[in-house]
């Protein structure tokens, strides 16, 4: 985790009113030199600032249409500030409020592990192996896949962007290619098991262990090659929650998020990004009652959208909250647009140009795969 430091006492003696009128102003007079992008999950107080909200494909392709601004303060994560100063020109500057905000699941794959286990895969089998990263990763995990004929994905277009991993094989037609699939296990697992991969064609490799803790029959026989990484957030859905819901009323709709584990995911009716879970939400009929498998402000806001009208639910009883999305508030983002105003650009997150070229033709490959509405998985 990047280290932030602490604001000057000001920034705590001022009531919200004040931050929140600070900010409109910055807004009004930086104009069309800034665009600030907010990410689904972020809070209320954040949010009304943002001029685009999305999933992470969606301010993926918003950052890439940047001409105008120089400044792009994105509320969201540090994978998601990386990806967009990679598809931005030189002369953007991307800013993310709080360094401190990354993703405990892109801190599971490090490029140290990753150059080891691809080591250890290309040596035991022949097959022409596709590295795929889920965005939500560091920007060298990007390149490494785009230098090794890879692509990166976002939960609403990881199944084209394994189609096109895999060229199109199927289990009836069988692959003589493998899927690497990082960081996160379970998306991998539950967008290939809805393209009718079996469970017993995928296998879990370890990083902490050696040789990923598989023996080089079960690689050979394998067709994808789930990285054990997962998001915390979502670790906390549970199969019997969807039972609890349906006992007490089976009016409610389970609908939940990719990065749940395999078997929430085989209990919910439906199963898509952010951006799929609030269209989702928002074209169905009132009346309708929903009990929603992903980070707790999201689903409080829609919840709040809708009263009245549709019931919204957590899935969970307990509050699942995305603790580092969560740091990104009314404080740091006032912080980073007064300096903005003084002349000062602090917090820019900048790749490395040789890492960026690298990982944007894997991001590239991606958006190539025009995924035109966010799609279930
Ligand atoms: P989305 O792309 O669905 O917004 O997911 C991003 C994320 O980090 C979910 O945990
Ligand atoms: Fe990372 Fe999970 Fe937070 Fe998404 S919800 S940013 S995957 S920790």
């Amino acid at each position: 985790m990047l280290y932030q430091p602490p604001l000057a006492p000001k920034y705590g003696r001022m009531s919200e009113n004040d931050m929140v009128a600070a900010i409109w102003e910055h807004k009004r007079r930086l104009s069309h030199r800034l665009v600030i992008l907010g990410h689904h999950y972020q809070q209320d107080e954040v949010i009304q600032f943002a001029d685009f909200t999305g999933d992470s494909l969606k301010l993926s392709q918003i950052a890439a249409e940047q001409k105008d601004a120089e400044f792009v303060v994105f509320c969201g994560v540090h994978f998601m500030a990386e990806s967009a100063d990679i598809l931005t020109s030189d002369r953007v500057k991307v800013i993310l409020p709080d360094l401190s905000a990354g993703c405990s699941m892109a801190d599971m794959a490090a490029i140290d592990q990753l150059e080891e286990c691809w080591q250890d895969l290309t040596s035991m089998s022949d097959d022409l192996i596709v590295p795929i990263t889920y965005v939500n990763s560091a920007a060298s995990i990007k390149a490494f896949c785009g230098g090794h004929g890879g692509a990166c994905c976002t939960s609403s277009n990881a199944r084209k962007v394994l189609e096109w991993a895999l060229n199109g094989a199927t289990p009836e037609t069988g692959s003589n290619r493998k899927v690497l699939f990082l960081p996160d296990q379970h998306l991998g697992r539950n967008t290939a098991y809805a393209m009718g991969w079996p469970l017993e064609s995928m296998v879990v490799w370890d990083p902490a262990q050696p040789r990923g803790g598989l023996t080089t029959q079960q690689v050979r026989d394998a067709t994808i090659i789930l990285w054990k990484g997962h998001c915390s957030v979502h670790a906390l859905f549970k199969p019997e929650q969807v039972d609890m819901i349906r006992g007490v009323d089976p009016g409610f709709k389970v609908l939940v998020h990719p990065e749940c584990e395999w078997a929430v995911v085989q209990k919910a009716d439906l199963v898509g990004s952010t951006e799929f879970i609030i269209r989702t939400i928002e074209a169905s009929p009132a009346g309708s009652k929903w009990a929603v498998g992903t980070e707790i402000h999201l689903v409080h806001r829609l919840a709040d959208r809708f009263a009245g009208q549709k019931n919204v639910r957590l899935l969970s009883g307990v509050q699942c909250l995305c603790t580092t999305m969560y740091r990104i508030d009314l404080k740091h983002l006032l912080w980073c647009l007064d300096e903005l105003a003084a002349g000062r650009i602090v917090n820019q997150i900048r790749v490395d140009p040789e890492t960026r070229t690298l990982a944007r033709i894997a991001l590239d490959r991606m958006l190539a795969l025009k995924t035109a509405q966010p799609v279930g998985i």
